[in-house]
């Protein structure tokens, strides 16, 4: 038996067809691009974009973003000719399941939890800071001990509950609910750059570019690992800075790729899921550099604010009633974007459970509400206690390694699957194989080493747990470990 196995391409999509792992395909391509821009517009743009721009980049952190957007559109088309061709749920862990071996998969999967179960917990903490500024313009304060930054955050926590009982209830339904936060979500963001344009100075733009200056802390742990491994001294803004920046905002993209973990879900895969991953991409990439651009213009960037910045800035420029409006759409955003990840997260764990790679008996559909109750409620309650629990702020890089880690898998295993198994029908293709898919996994490569070290070795050790699991588990118990076992048997057998 090895860590190679493969899955066939056949056998994962036949897998899928079996009554009791059957998802409802009821998602068209509007669905899927509102689901895109559901879990992608949030957190990032509605806080760490000002954060970037303060510490890292200043003014030029719009090029940041469009570094992150580019990082992004290669391993998007990647993503879309696996998720076309192998319309399957589970995303890059199904793809990589059919090319790289089942370990690769595995630990695929164990990095798409990461970012699905972090990003839910870290938008449901930032949804927490939001709804606190909120209710504060509106003269009602939220106890010390149970808000946003206290040891227990209950808003974050009630609200991954309450979404949880809305997934569980059926993926159609959270849908609609989804697409009516959504349209919000992109009217405040809309908001901000048409009603910030009026307030922009040229002034706050020079220097575009601030020059580089040691970091404050001067940390080796929250060095860059590449800075870290050339022995260079910390340091922010200048050009390292757009890139260091570049690699916090892709955080503000994660959740495209969510769009590939509900493949099974889609009417017609093949035509809609490309259109949904990329056409997603694409609007969020507008709104980012607009507001990005609007956001630095509007307020000097070291003056913005770290926490709420997009409120912050209205109420820099004296527009007290603007910040009131966009603390309430971001916390409508924000919702949208964890129930999202809550839904992704269910679905990758559906496919590792059908696979056996965790006890199957988890991935068993309800037949009532067509989705997969065990899995989504453990998740929720999980998620729910995460971000009640851990403090604030850190966790964003560990989100983005994991994420980097699977894009590049993805990239490489897009000309592997070409060469492997060239008579497959790709109903999308990336163009340019194998030299965009290659410059893809460098693009994910590079930034993944502007990290921190300290997120380098807490990945090191979420990637240590996931080894563990798969060879006291998965590996033997894996349903293609069982199927070849019991060749083994029947062919021996007289
Ligand atoms: N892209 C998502 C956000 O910005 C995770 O919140």
């Amino acid at each position: 038996m090895s860590i190679w196995r493969t899955k066939s391409i056949e056998q994962t999509i036949a897998e899928g067809d079996e009554p009791d792992y059957q998802l409802k395909k009821r998602l068209t391509a509007l669905d899927l691009t509102v689901f895109g821009v559901g879990v992608v517009i949030g957190a990032g743009i509605f806080t760490v974009a000002g954060r970037a721009a303060n510490q890292l980049a200043g003014p030029a952190v719009i090029l940041s973003f469009i570094i992150a957007a580019f990082c992004c559109a290669l391993a998007a088309l990647c993503y879309a000719e696996f998720a076309s061709a192998i319309p399957v749920s589970g995303s890059a862990y199904t793809f990589s399941y059919a090319t790289l071996g089942e370990l690769v998969a595995w630990i695929i999967g164990w990095d798409l939890l990461l970012e699905l179960l972090l990003g839910a917990s870290v938008v449901a903490q930032g949804w927490s800071a939001y709804l606190g500024i909120f209710l504060d313009h509106l003269g009602i304060t939220i106890p010390e001990s149970v808000a946003y930054g206290s040891s227990f955050d209950l808003p974050a926590f009630i609200l991954v509950l309450i979404l949880t009982a809305l997934v569980s209830v059926g993926i159609k339904e959270s849908m609609r609910v989804n697409m009516a936060l959504v349209a919000l979500k992109v009217f405040i963001v809309l908001f901000v750059i048409f009603a910030g344009i009026g307030f922009i100075k040229s002034e706050n733009y020079s220097p575009f570019i601030p020059p580089s200056q040691p970091t404050e802390s001067g940390s080796t742990m929250e060095q860059p690992l590449l800075d870290y491994l050339f022995g260079f001294a910390p340091a922010a803004f200048g050009i390292s800075g757009i890139f260091a920046a570049a690699s916090l905002v892709f955080f503000a993209y994660i959740g495209f790729d969510v769009v590939a973990t509900t493949a099974e879900e889609a009417k017609n895969p093949a035509r809609d899921l490309p259109r949904g991953i990329i056409g997603s991409l694409i609007i969020c990439t507008i709104l980012y550099c607009g507001t990005a651009l609007v956001l630095t213009g509007m307020v000097p960037y070291h003056e913005l604010a770290e926490a709420g910045s997009l409120a912050g800035a209205f109420e820099q420029v004296g527009k007290p009633a603007y910040a009131t409006l966009i603390s309430a759409g971001a916390v409508a955003g924000l919702t949208t974007v964890v129930m999202t990840l809550l839904i992704g997260a269910s679905r990758v764990v559906f496919a590792m459970s059908r696979d056996w790679l965790l006890p199957s008996a988890l991935g068993r559909v309800n037949p009532k509400t067509g989705t997969p109750l065990k899995i989504t409620i453990g998740l929720g309650l999980l998620v729910a206690l995460v971000a009640a629990l851990t403090p604030v702020g850190k966790l964003e890089f560990m989100i983005n390694i994991g994420t980097l880690t699977a894009f590049f898998l993805v990239s490489i295993a897009v000309p592997v699957l070409r060469k492997r198994r060239p008579d497959f029908h790709r109903p999308f293709k990336v163009p340019f194989s194998p030299w965009l898919p290659w410059l893809s996994a460098a693009i994910c490569a590079y930034l993944m080493l502007t990290l921190p070290v300290e997120t380098w070795i807490r990945f090191g050790i979420w990637l240590a747990l996931g080894f563990l699991i798969y060879f006291v588990y998965g590996y033997r118990k894996s349903r293609i470990a069982v199927g070849a076992e019991e060749e083994a048997v029947f062919t021996k057998t007289p």
